[in-house]
């Protein structure tokens, strides 16, 4: 570290930087773990940003964009990010920015000012004979040499904060605790929202300000209500700064105390979904695309099964969407029994009675292990709401998908091709037979099969085959976990 940088130490949370230098934040905090770069309290120091991320190009954000785009096309949203705060929101944050400014501009000017007063005191001690001529000169060199940060230096940090900036005034990081997960909230989100879609399992009820489920206090930051609710605090939830999740979004950067509810605490719902479409995605295999009322969104876990009925007739299917797709629920209707008939002749807005969740094939939202997914036939809709949910959370460092197509082939292969092209970390590979050449493909791009976390699904017989080869071929048993589907 220079002289004088001290004095300008600025601070980035992982998941800006992670926004910044383009990479996901599973990615950043494995580099952490593994000496390769330096946090603190979970935060990076800009030097450090810039001594790691060398070549960054913060004035080309075309890819990030593009990522973007295809993140949210995958999960039928409009990027939030394009979306601006609300009048309030944005004033504060650049009242809050422009304290910072303040701030800074006051302390540069006081180290440019220290600067002129040492090199004047070193000239007056070498004039009056105090310093010899020599050291006198030496220490006025380094001080010169040291204060000064080179152009370039400088313009690349001057890139940096100007970036880091426009972040901070397009959008706020808020922590859980106490397990410290953070998220991002864009545009006029509100922090429910932005928690469901950064694929977090947050406590919630109605969502739309009724039922109080979705209270968490305010620990430092300053929340804002961005949507009108019924529900009225206590005298004691106001002497907690408590706020509900789903009415408020943040001013700045934001930490609450909030429950994280896991499988066993999210109740079976009843709810009724209304269809948006239904698509031929294969031989035999149908897409029914449904959306739950404002009031009534199901809560569930992705990877988690559905009883969907249509009349009197009922069937049990995993749910092939994610939860951050919020009202949207996307399940993969397959054969030609009378549940398939019906479910194909189903017309928009009809209603379809949805019962669940149930199952607990979810990911552990803790592990920031890589995780390994393998789809056999119609195990592909509970795994491709896992991959969702996993590049949503950005914990595991790398995603790789194993598909073993059936005789409907292995449909919607553009979302997973768009995947594999746009983000470094995501990986796929079909499976035609031979699982010992893809199981070596998947080690060579993903690293060591014994440290990996696996969900498989597809018909039983097919997924013990393919666990008996898996665990040959290096993984820990406990790694496997499983849904038999088909
Ligand atoms: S979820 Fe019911 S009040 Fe927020």
């Amino acid at each position: 570290m220079r002289v004088g940088e001290a004095a300008i130490a600025h601070y980035l949370t992982l998941s800006r930087v992670a926004r910044l230098v383009r990479i996901p934040r599973a990615m950043l905090q494995r580099m952490a773990q593994d000496g390769v770069l330096a946090t603190f309290d979970g935060q990076m120091e800009l030097s450090e940003v810039l001594r790691v991320f060398p070549d960054i190009a913060l004035d080309d954000d075309t890819e990030i964009r593009r990522v973007e785009e295809i993140k949210a096309a995958a999960v039928n949203k409009t990027p939030a990010a394009q979306e601006l705060p609300d009048a309030e929101t944005l004033a504060a944050r650049l009242k809050s920015l422009s304290r910072d400014y303040a701030r800074a501009k006051v302390s540069s000017d006081h180290s440019d000012m220290a600067q002129g007063w040492l090199l004047e005191r070193i000239a007056a001690m070498r004039e009056e004979g105090r310093m010899p001529a020599a050291a006198a000169d030496e220490l006025a060199g380094f001080l010169r040499r040291e204060f000064v940060l080179n152009a370039e230096d400088r313009a690349r940090r001057e890139r940096l904060i100007a970036e880091e900036s426009r972040l901070r005034i397009m959008s706020a990081t808020v922590t859980l605790l106490p397990k410290g997960r953070t998220f991002d909230i864009d545009g006029r989100e509100t922090i429910l929202e932005a928690g469901l879609r950064a694929g977090l399992p947050l406590a919630y009820g109605c969502s739309n300000g009724n039922c109080g489920d979705c209270k968490a206090r305010v620990v430092s930051g300053e929340a804002v209500k961005v949507k009108p609710h019924d529900h009225v605090f206590t005298r004691e939830d106001k002497a907690d700064n408590v706020i509900l999740t789903c009415a408020y979004g943040a001013i700045g950067d934001l930490t609450l105390e909030t429950g994280s509810p896991g499988v066993g605490d999210i109740p079976v719902q009843d709810v009724t979904a209304k269809v948006r479409g239904v698509d031929q995605l294969g031989p035999g295999v149908l897409a029914l695309h449904l959306m739950t009322a404002r009031s009534e969104r199901l809560r569930f876990l992705a990877g988690q099964r559905v009883i969907a009925s249509i009349g009197e007739l009922s069937a049990e299917l995993p749910v092939a969407s994610c939860p951050c797709e919020e009202r949207r629920i996307e399940l993969h209707v397959r054969g030609d029994d009378a549940f398939a008939r019906a479910a194909a002749a189903l017309k928009p807005n009809a209603e379809v009675k949805i019962n669940g969740p149930h199952g607990t094939f979810v990911l552990d939202d803790e592990s920031t292990a890589p995780v390994l997914l393998i789809a056999i036939g119609a195990g592909f809709a509970p795994i491709k709401s896992l991959m969702q949910h996993a590049l949503a959370l950005e914990q595991a460092p790398t995603i790789a998908l194993l598909r073993q197509a059936d005789a409907s082939g292995p449909y919607q292969q553009n979302l997973t091709r768009s995947y594999a092209e746009s983000l470094d970390h995501f990986f796929c590979r079909p499976v035609d037979g031979d699982w010992d050449a893809a199981l070596a493909d998947i080690a060579q791009m993903t690293g060591a099969l014994a440290g990996q976390s696996v969900f498989a699904a597809g018909p039983a017989e097919a997924l013990a085959a393919a666990k008996a080869k898996l665990l040959a071929a290096g993984m820990a048993e406990a790694a496997w976990k499983e849904e038999a589907v088909g």
